[in-house]
């Protein structure tokens, strides 16, 4: 077995014999003596090989990559590197032995790569190489390792549910996989482990984790992929504040033990709605503040058209202050502003400047001295500010300014790196209108329980139906979400009722879950961290495939594998299946 790490060596090593592996990293002959960097997962060291030596020819031929067995003495360096680890010493070679040859590598193995992402996945295994990936897979086991101790040691138990599981409908589109035994049924992927862990529950495990592989067939994003890892947590008899105490316990031990940081608890915590009214979306990245603000009572008397429409129509106007924003942003800078806040459904984006106390340009003609007043009062604008507005719908006049506000906080570069500012968002609505199904959906999962005194508004009044819900934002993302879940079994049913699933239809989905609950019920809640968000934002990266060992394209497909691909015409007869098209439209 190997023994010996490249960086574990040092002077102190001095004279002594040591046998190293590795990938010859990089060679440099130099008038007459070769020298060649060994790279093991710990580092690289560098290795002598002078004109006498019996290796010489072999480590001449030596391609870069390939993987040899090194015996050598450690001796100082003449010309120290203080670049790496190893660089006060070097290895003076006594045999080489060549245990594979490598072929010319697709790209360099170096921190800094010019190789595009797609030959990279192609040859993920050179990728992980590379220190950029490896240091961020090591990162991921660090902080999984640390999970895993702090749950244990509050005696939580590890359980894995399965992976073919019955498809329920929960949120996004599942992966089906077709039964060979059983012809024409399918089994489906697991979303997440949710009615599992809430049976664990009912099972009586009182604490149960699980590093859970779960699968969603949804659009892909920079954050998200369609296999993807959760730290899934449920407890019984608890309550909110005790997962937010148990979840920011696990925060604070993470980060003290992969980067040494002391975090400061309790986190801020902000409801759904201001969160949505202050900042546009249920995820606001505090690292920076500009604040948007409900200027819509300012506004009830308007002259400018387009105000005195929304107003009419009970809509809602936004308001967002960027300080100094007539010194740095371009009128040009406006109009892709104004394009910007269309692709998120606002017909436009109104702007004011001020100058010298007074507001100009923009739709400031409008704007009488009362409600100028009355602004200052609420924005506390100052000079030289630029002020936008979005006048909508509640929902899009908060998502349009609220995105604009992240992409203005980018193109000013506000936003400050190593800063970790995390926040529960809580009191989610239960419901959330969608207009493509042209229906309630859960805004969660339809096991959340709605706040105590909000279950009679289930089925007469959704729009004011909150849940006893809780997201944890870290820096702008989503990287944890969970809930108290409905214990009783009336309430279960009466949820089911609301999202629109007949009696039959909530029987045939979740009649296996709602008869558990004939049988004693503790009453329960939990959360899910995303792993790889939270990998993403400690390894400082803001593409999920960084973390993620072999990752798929944004097409949900392998490039190195090539999965998914055909399968023969045995494997499709055995299910039972034809497939009537296999062209892409
Ligand atoms: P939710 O759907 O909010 O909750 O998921 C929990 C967390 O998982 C992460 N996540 C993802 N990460 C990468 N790629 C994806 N496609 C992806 N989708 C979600 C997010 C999110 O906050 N069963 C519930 C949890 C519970 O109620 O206990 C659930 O799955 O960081
Ligand atoms: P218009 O009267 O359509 O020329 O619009 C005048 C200004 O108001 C332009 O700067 C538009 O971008 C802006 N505007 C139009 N609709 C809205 C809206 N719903 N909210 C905010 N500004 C708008």
């Amino acid at each position: 077995m190997k023994k010996i790490n490249n960086n574990d060596l040092s002077i102190k090593n001095l004279e002594e014999e040591v046998t190293l592996y590795g990938f010859v990293n990089k060679k440099r002959d130099l008038g007459g003596v070769i020298f060649f960097d060994l790279r093991d997962r710990s580092g690289i060291v560098q290795i002598v090989v002078k004109p006498e030596s019996e290796y010489y020819d072999l480590a001449s031929s030596l391609k870069i990559e390939s993987v040899v067995e090194v015996i050598g003495k450690v001796v100082e360096r003449e010309n120290k590197n203080t670049t790496i680890a190893t660089g006060e010493i070097e290895i003076d070679l006594k045999k080489l032995t060549l245990l594979s040859q490598a072929a010319d590598v697709p790209f360099m193995i170096e921190d800094d790569t010019k190789a595009l992402e797609d030959t990279r996945l192609k040859y993920r295994y050179l990728d992980i190489r590379r220190n950029y990936i490896k240091d961020k897979l090591i990162a991921r086991h660090k902080i999984v390792t640390s999970i895993r101790e702090y749950l244990n040691k509050l005696d939580f138990l590890e359980v894995e549910t399965p992976i073919l599981c019955k498809s329920t409908p929960e949120g996004a589109r599942d992966y089906l996989v077709p039964s060979r035994v059983n012809k024409g049924k399918f089994y489906a992927l697991p979303q997440s482990p949710q009615i599992f862990k809430q049976l664990l529950m009912i099972g009586g495990l009182e604490k149960y984790y699980q590093i859970a592989r779960c699968f969603r067939d949804e659009d892909l994003r920079s954050d998200r992929q369609p296999e993807f890892t959760q730290v899934d947590m449920e407890l019984s008899y608890i309550d909110e504040n005790d997962i937010m105490d148990l979840v920011e316990g696990l925060f604070v031990k993470v980060f003290k033990d992969v980067k040494n940081i002391s975090l400061k608890v309790p986190f801020l915590r902000m409801t759904y709605n201001e969160a949505m009214e202050k900042y546009g979306t249920d995820k606001p990245d505090l690292r920076y503040e500009i604040p948007l603000a409900n200027v819509t009572d300012i506004f009830k008397n308007s002259e400018f058209t387009v105000f005195q429409d929304v107003i009419k129509n009970n809509g809602y106007i936004s308001a967002l202050v960027i300080p100094n924003g007539t010194n740095l942003i371009t009128r040009k800078m406006i109009d892709q502003y104004t394009e910007f806040v269309k692709t998120y459904q606002a017909k436009g984006l109104a702007f004011i400047k001020v100058v010298d106390q007074d507001l100009t340009g923009g739709i400031s003609k409008f704007i009488t001295n009362e409600e100028q007043e009355k602004l200052l009062e609420t924005l506390h604008y100052q000079d030289n500010d630029l002020i936008f507005f979005v006048s909508d719908k509640k929902k899009i006049a908060q998502t349009a300014l609220g995105a604009l506000r992240i992409k203005i906080a980018h193109d000013l570069d506000l936003i400050p790196n190593d800063q970790y500012k995390f926040l529960w968002i809580t009191d989610f609505p239960v419901f959330e209108w969608s207009d493509e199904e042209g229906r309630y959906l859960a805004c969660h999962h339809p096991f959340t329980a709605p706040k105590d005194e909000d279950v009679d508004k289930l089925l007469t009044d959704k729009e004011n139906c909150y849940a006893k819900a809780y997201d944890i934002v870290l820096n702008g993302y989503e990287v944890g979400g969970g809930s108290i879940r409905i214990h009783d079994q009336e309430v279960q049913q009466k949820m089911f009722e609301a999202l629109g699933f007949s009696d039959e239809k909530a029987k045939e989905k979740f009649g296996f879950f709602l008869e558990a609950f004939n049988y004693g019920v503790p009453p329960h809640g939990g959360l899910a961290i995303g792993l790889e968000r939270l990998v993403m934002i400690l390894t400082n990266t803001t593409n999920i495939r960084d973390v993620i060992a072999f990752p798929k394209t944004a097409s949900a497909s392998c490039l190195m594998s090539e999965a998914p691909n055909i399968v023969t015409e045995e494997q499709l007869k055995e299910l039972n299946i034809q497939v009537i098209d296999n062209k892409n439209n």
